[in-house]
């Protein structure tokens, strides 16, 4: 690094951040911890791909001494689970809550994010990974992007920064998101911070996109505790535990951003996208970079997760929903399993109209009872299997609004790719008939009287 100062030791403060959640899996034997030295340029993505899903510490970066890079934060649910102390399916329930009540959060007047200042900038001295041959640079795939709508005020959401130089990223921004909106209400440039190595949970708020005006960093609140610090050189908050902290500007200026992996494990193509200039660098002592692999298992629960509780809400309007899952098969963005407890015969077809208006980029939804695990692939395609008919329960809508990261939809630059819809009711009919679609059980047995100590 260029020379940091180190300014006075800050309590610890409680919360789920990187380093809990590190100590965590090391306790629990999930973490791998890499002694040897990786290079970030490409190396620490062909690392972390074969390690997809694993929580990792690579405590040795080529060319970057001070610093330790960590991956897989979010890439399982038990990860949430854990970080909110409570069951897997028991995270849409917990995630909707925090949605449904944001709680503002404390300000002090010092964090660990801040520990350090560095005396100049220089991004280029940050281990910033290169992921891929094709890749149009270096990029931070896990940066908090923090901002304020002058309308709707403070916005946080995940924003691929591609590296220019010492003091410049181009970053992705997605048209109508936040932050594109907030850019098209100013004329100068906008102050921006990003947040590096946040804790687990507000991760999780940043992938959310709830109502507008709706601040994230409350939801995070409302989910764990989320102390926040002023930026030192504009007027915007950040997460205190986060590992380091970049503040500055989006610029008016625009240059050419990717080609990237997506979410889709397809490259994205190359957009003119607004610039960032970085004034200002803060960081912990003795930093960790958090890298998330384009299009890997973080990238898709925390794409996926989020839009679970928008669909459970929608779709508990119209009958009565008991779980939703956004399916990893489905690049966790474009495919869902929702399980209803059916009351009226309608309720099947109700429930899928529902689901795309719960989360617009879906493309392809399953309906089930509540006798189908929506985590188990083989149990949802035995439904489909024993209780559907193409001709009688199954829904395609043409021509509808879709996902910019479908490569297979109609796209037109500058306006919202379009894509055909599909439902399949996979329920069981009521009345009568619906005891022949029931599962013919088994009474359990105990194993051990037969001296089997368990099923493998
Ligand atoms: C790992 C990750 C990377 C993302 N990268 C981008 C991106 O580069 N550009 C973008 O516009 N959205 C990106 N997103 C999606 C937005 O961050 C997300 O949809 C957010 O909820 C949008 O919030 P908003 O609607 O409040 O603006 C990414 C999400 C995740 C989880």
């Amino acid at each position: 690094m260029v020379g940091p100062y180190c300014g006075a030791q800050v309590g610890r403060i409680k919360g789920v951040d990187v380093r809990r959640f590190i100590e965590w899996a090391r306790e629990t034997r999930a973490l791998v911890e890499i002694e040897r030295t990786v290079d970030p340029d490409l190396e620490l993505a062909r690392v972390m791909y074969a390690l997809d899903g694993r929580p990792v510490l690579f405590r040795d970066l080529t060319g970057f001494s001070d610093w330790r890079a960590v991956a897989g934060v979010c890439a399982q649910r038990q990860h949430f689970a854990a970080a909110l102390g409570c069951k897997v399916p028991d995270l849409v329930h917990r995630v909707a809550d925090a949605l449904a009540h944001p709680t503002l959060p404390p300000m002090l007047d010092a964090g660990p994010c801040q520990e350090c200042v560095e005396r100049e900038v220089d991004l280029t001295s940050l281990p910033i990974p290169r992921y891929h041959p094709e890749d149009g640079g270096r990029y931070v795939t896990a940066g908090v992007v923090v901002i304020k709508d002058p309308d709707l005020g403070r916005n946080i959401s995940f924003h691929r920064l591609m590296l220019l130089d010492g003091h410049h990223f181009v970053a992705r921004f997605v048209e109508g998101r936040g932050i594109h909106t907030a850019l098209g209400k100013v004329t100068e440039d906008l102050p921006v911070a990003i947040a590096i190595g946040c804790p687990i949970h507000v991760l999780l708020a940043a992938a959310m996109s709830p109502s507008k005006g709706v601040d994230e960093l409350s939801i995070a609140h409302a989910i764990s505790p989320t102390p926040l610090v002023r930026c030192q050189t504009i007027d915007l908050e950040v997460p205190a535990e986060a590992e380091l902290i970049l503040e500055g500007r989006i610029t008016r200026a625009q240059v050419d951003e990717g080609p990237f992996p997506d979410l889709t494990e397809t490259m994205d193509i190359v957009r003119r996208q607004p610039v960032i200039e970085i004034d200002y660098v803060t960081h912990r002592q003795e930093p960790i970079f958090h890298a998330l692999l384009p299009g890997g298992a973080e990238h898709k629960n925390l794409m996926g997760m989020p839009r679970e509780p928008t669909i459970f809400a929608r779709v508990d309007e119209v009958c009565r929903c008991t779980g939703v899952y956004i399916t990893p098969g489905g690049t966790s963005w474009l495919h869902a399993v929702v399980q209803i407890e059916k009351q009226h015969e309608e309720d099947g077809r109700n429930a899928i109209e529902a689901d795309f208006q719960g989360h617009t980029s879906l493309k392809h939804v399953v309906v089930v009872d509540t006798d189908v695990d929506i985590y188990d692939s083989a149990d949802v395609e035995w439904a489909i299997a024993t209780r559907f008919q193409a001709d009688r329960d199954l829904v395609i809508l043409t021509d509808q609004p879709s996902s910019s990261l479908d490569p297979s939809a109609t796209q037109v630059p500058g306006r919202k790719a379009r894509t055909t819809k599909m439902g399949l009711d996979a329920t069981a009919p009521l009345g009568e008939s619906r005891r022949k679609y029931e599962r013919a059980r088994y009474e359990l047995v105990d194993l051990s009287q037969y001296g089997v100590r368990d099923k493998t």
